[in-house]
């Protein structure tokens, strides 16, 4: 159709353009476009008449139905439904709705970064859901796509692990619960730590301090127990992610970079970038970027510090990934600190578009109707107890019926994950169990039924050949006009890092299949009708598959 409106233009007024169709309300046409309006100046002439002359082209012409001028030079027009079927690609490849504009390039996306101290919470299930979906929507727009898990494997929390589980707790003990041994053991010390300093003490704050001397220095009981604890940590987050079905390609965390970052400051003192106070802290002065609180890359004791592993990483991706862009599916905490370190990171002269893909907290309602962000009596809601409680709710939506683990795993994980993309990823977003696995709402399940209902019409069909004959697919317009919607969706929502937007398509397509089946017969259909009919739905259920997995949820074989 685009094709079509730019070459009747050309040939009418001779200029070259790319025309932009929008979908107006339904009551005035299936599209819209404003190129008379883009064309108004380059012509010297009015809209309006630049409009009237191509619609009547339009209806000649191109095969364009109820063309209509509008306001001051919008055309209206319908197409039927057929030519618009003609127009989805033939060949009906892997690729429907993926696009190159990435070609070339190459990102890095960092998620989900969680912290080896304590047990893997929800704390960490936005940054896996919005970098999982980062890293689909860049691979699904050409882009060469590394991905890398920043673990918060550095600094205090190791001293205060090694003095707790000294004193508090046992090789038994460890043992039995691991990391959840570790994270009692971490809270407990950090209290103990807290009410001595009210008591104006600091005995185990010294310890703490003595342990991580001991480990910078390679001591051999130092290093036996940063070993285990951080195996012990390191295997729960793998098994975690394992659950939630992420991924990463590397695992470069902060205490691989804090000694490189200890180098590299080294180098910003002798440029000047950075500059030492008497107290021999360390910091990058960000005033010409309008940011007036400087940036603390060493601590007056020595010590490296978030900022200088941050530092180390980016120069270590500069030089051995030479990115275009680096994505951090960060939370909306650390907006200011991602400021400063891109400031600084400008400040060094890198170029690489840095963006801090930041999002909201996971609210939950209280039972007296307050709204407020997530917890749970003991604190923090335990990633590996929320999975539980949604695979045993998933059970419940599919009760009485024989549906496989995997199915419910499916589906337990399409509710949850898809609750991340409900609404724009910067505002806070509700978690409520009975409305993330409606099943008449705007859920993951309620999507995932719509694609295994489509799967099971479509096996039901079985063999149909592509012959349609003289079919209009006047009954399949609406689904017709939706798949054609499906690669701006993909590309609008790259662009923006916005998966939302995808959730949002996917739902409305969901909701046209069903408005779809209402007033449509597809298996008992006469022969071409029905070929035509499975044909649409095949292309439906390909984009279900598609647009989920760019949100990283599959669909289940049965529900
Ligand atoms: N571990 C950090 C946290 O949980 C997130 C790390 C983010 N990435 C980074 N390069 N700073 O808060």
């Amino acid at each position: 159709m685009k094709d079509k409106i730019n070459s009747l233009v050309s040939e009418l007024f001779g200029v070259d353009v790319d025309a932009v169709l929008t979908r107006p309300d339904p009551k005035f046409g299936d599209y819209s476009t404003n190129v008379a309006m883009q064309l108004a100046k380059p012509l010297g002439q009015s809209p309006r008449d630049i409009a009237d002359k191509l619609a009547d082209k339009l209806r000649t012409d191109g095969g364009f139905n109820e063309v209509v001028v509008a306001g001051p030079g919008f055309i209206n027009f319908r197409v039927s439904a057929r030519s618009l079927s003609d127009s989805l690609p033939s060949n009906w490849t892997d690729n429907y709705g993926e696009n190159n504009d990435g070609a070339g390039k190459t990102v890095v996306v960092e998620y989900p970064s969680p912290n080896m101290a304590k047990p893997y919470s929800v704390g960490h299930l936005r940054p896996g859901n919005q970098g999982w979906a980062a890293k689909r929507l860049m691979e699904a727009t050409g882009w060469k796509v590394i991905t890398d898990n920043h673990l918060g494997d550095y600094g205090a929390p190791f001293g205060i692990w090694v003095v707790g589980f000294l004193k508090f707790s046992s090789e038994d003990a460890l043992d039995q619960d691991g990391v959840y041994e570790l994270g009692r053991v971490y809270i407990e010390t950090k209290k103990a730590l807290s009410d001595e300093k009210e008591r104006g003490e600091s005995e185990l704050a010294d310890q703490v301090q003595e342990w991580l001397i001991k480990l910078e220095n390679g001591d051999h009981e130092a290093v036996k127990y940063s070993q285990k604890f951080n195996q012990i940590s390191l295997e729960h987050i793998h098994k975690v992610m394992e659950r939630l079905k992420i991924s990463t390609e590397y695992e470069l965390g902060e205490a691989f970079f804090a000694p490189l970052g200890k180098q590299a400051i080294e180098k910003l003192l002798e440029t000047g970038v950075a500059v030492k106070n008497p107290d021999n802290s360390i910091i990058v002065p960000l005033d010409e970027f309008g940011i007036d609180v400087p940036l603390l890359v060493q601590k007056s004791n020595g010590a490296a510090l978030y900022a200088t592993s941050d530092l180390a990483t980016i120069l270590y991706r500069e030089e051995n990934w030479h990115p275009d862009r680096v994505i951090y599916a960060v939370g909306s905490e650390q907006q200011f600190y991602f400021t400063q370190l891109f400031a600084m990171a400008k400040k060094l002269g890198i170029t690489t578009e840095l963006i801090h893909l930041w999002f909201g907290f996971i609210d939950q309602l209280n039972d007296d109707g307050t709204r407020e962000k997530m917890s749970s009596r003991k604190g923090v809601v335990l990633m590996e107890e929320l999975l539980d409680k949604a695979e045993a709710k998933a059970r419940e939506v599919v009760a009485g019926r024989d549906i496989s683990g995997d199915d419910i795993n499916k589906i337990a994980l399409g509710a949850v994950k898809f609750s991340d993309f409900t609404a724009d990823r910067r505002t806070n977003i509700l978690f409520d169990w009975d409305s993330i696995f409606a099943l008449s709402g705007f859920s993951g399940p309620y999507v995932q039924y719509a694609a295994v209902r489509v799967n099971k019409i479509i096996r039901d069909g079985g063999e149909v050949t592509k012959d349609f004959g003289e079919y209009d697919f006047e009954s399949e317009k609406s689904l017709i006009v939706k798949l054609l919607d499906y690669p701006d969706v993909v590309r609008l929502s790259a662009r923006d890092l916005e998966p939302h937007k995808i959730a949002n398509f996917l739902y409305e397509l969901s909701r046209e299949l069903n408005r779809f089946y209402e007033n449509t017969r597809v298996l008992d259909a006469e022969q071409s009708e029905k070929s035509a009919r499975i044909d649409i739905l095949d292309k439906v259920s390909f984009v279900f598959n598609h647009g989920l997995s760019l949100l990283g949820i599959e669909v289940p074989s049965e529900m």
